[in-house]
């Protein structure tokens, strides 16, 4: 089964056999069948933060888990549960279209539902833990399934307990096991909105609209993520390739004072963040080629696929790129993406 087409950086593979998984009862099918249930088995969502680096050989399960529902509408918040399987973009728009704001700094995000809790999605000061009430899955070793509350999915920057292989009997890494099913997403009431980053406070400034309503955040972020990243319809891409890293605040002075120009971020635990963006540009990358896998002209921390770009390319640009940035700022980044 070719994959092109199933992953946003448009890598071309294939898997040996791939099974769409539309409901609960598609999985105990699944795993009730004694040639199935005992392979191993990859969990595809909407496939915008993978790379494929060959032929996929375990079962890939494609979710696609649908529906929409406002399950409740309390005073302090409304819940709506979603099908892992529904886009993810498309319902950020469903939910201002029932007049539930919330989800506006995290529209355009590429990917399903499904995949949104697994690397914690984040945009423009919101990351989904802040709009996470609960989610389904089911496990693919015991076939029961569960629910998790968000300290149960252990959500980090880009991260989450679906990230992480269980090392031993007891931890609780659920990577190649869980597959999620729903997820129910949190808008708390009154809606507020978010609008610390310096790309929508230019977006205020330029329109002079102050008390922007949350379809007018969404048209912004729209605007500002259209003209920065690549669309993944057009440009293989798998959004930021690498998280950015964070340092001590000596680590950080030490930087600045060789490094003036830095950008950085302090963190309420004391910490400072880095753009990794401006670390992959500083060294020179942007709009830089390995074969046909490039640095985004507009966009150094993405990763694009110039055309026939395989996986293998992509992992070969990433080693470079991590290669000159620690040699130049002794900070080693970090790929944001799974590397299949
Ligand atoms: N910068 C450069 N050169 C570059 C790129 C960036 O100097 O080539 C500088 C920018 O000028 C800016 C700073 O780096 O001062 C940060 O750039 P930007 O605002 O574009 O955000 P980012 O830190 O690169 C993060 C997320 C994005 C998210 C944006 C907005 C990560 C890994 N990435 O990017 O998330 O959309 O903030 O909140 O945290 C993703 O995870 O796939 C993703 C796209």
């Amino acid at each position: 089964v070719p994959l092109q087409a199933h992953n946003s950086f448009g890598i071309v593979a294939k898997a040996r056999q791939l099974v769409r998984v539309r409901s609960q009862e598609d999985v105990r099918q699944l795993l009730a069948d004694p040639q199935l249930a005992d392979r191993p088995k990859f969990v595809l969502g909407g496939g915008s933060n993978i790379v494929l680096t060959g032929d996929v050989k375990p079962l890939v399960l494609k979710v696609e888990v649908m529906g929409r529902a406002v399950v409740e509408d309390g005073p302090k918040a409304s819940i709506v549960e979603v099908g892992a399987g529904e886009n993810w973009h498309g319902t950020v728009g469903w939910t201002l279209e029932q007049g539930l704001p919330g989800l506006e700094n995290l529209a355009l995000i590429p990917g399903t539902v499904g995949g949104s809790p697994v690397q914690n999605i984040g945009a423009y000061g919101v990351e989904l833990q802040d709009r996470f009430e609960s989610l389904d899955a089911i496990d693919l070793v015991t076939g029961k399934t569960f629910t998790l509350d968000a300290a149960q999915c252990a959500f980090g920057y880009r991260d989450s307990v679906f990230k992480h292989v269980a090392a031993q009997e007891g931890d609780f890494g659920l990577a190649g096991r869980g597959l999620i099913l729903r997820v129910r997403l949190r808008l708390p009431k009154p809606w507020k909105p978010v609008l610390g980053y310096a790309d929508l406070e230019r977006k205020m400034n330029e329109t002079g609209v102050r008390a922007p309503s949350a379809q007018q955040i969404y048209d912004w972020i729209c605007a500002v993520r259209g003209a920065k990243l690549p669309d993944p319809r057009v440009i293989g891409n798998a959004g930021s390739f690498f998280k950015n890293p964070t340092v001590t605040q000596d680590q950080c002075s030490d930087i600045i004072a060789r490094e003036p120009g830095i950008v950085h971020y302090p963190m309420p635990d004391g910490t400072v963040k880095l753009a990794a963006g401006w670390l992959i540009d500083a060294c020179g990358w942007k709009g830089k080629s390995v074969g046909n896998a490039g640095v985004y002209e507009k966009q150094a921390l993405v990763l694009v696929n110039r055309g026939g770009a395989t996986g293998g390319e992509v992992v070969t640009l990433a080693r470079a790129i991590q290669t000159s940035v620690y040699e130049r700022f002794g900070i080693r980044l970090e790929p944001e993406p799974v590397v299949v």
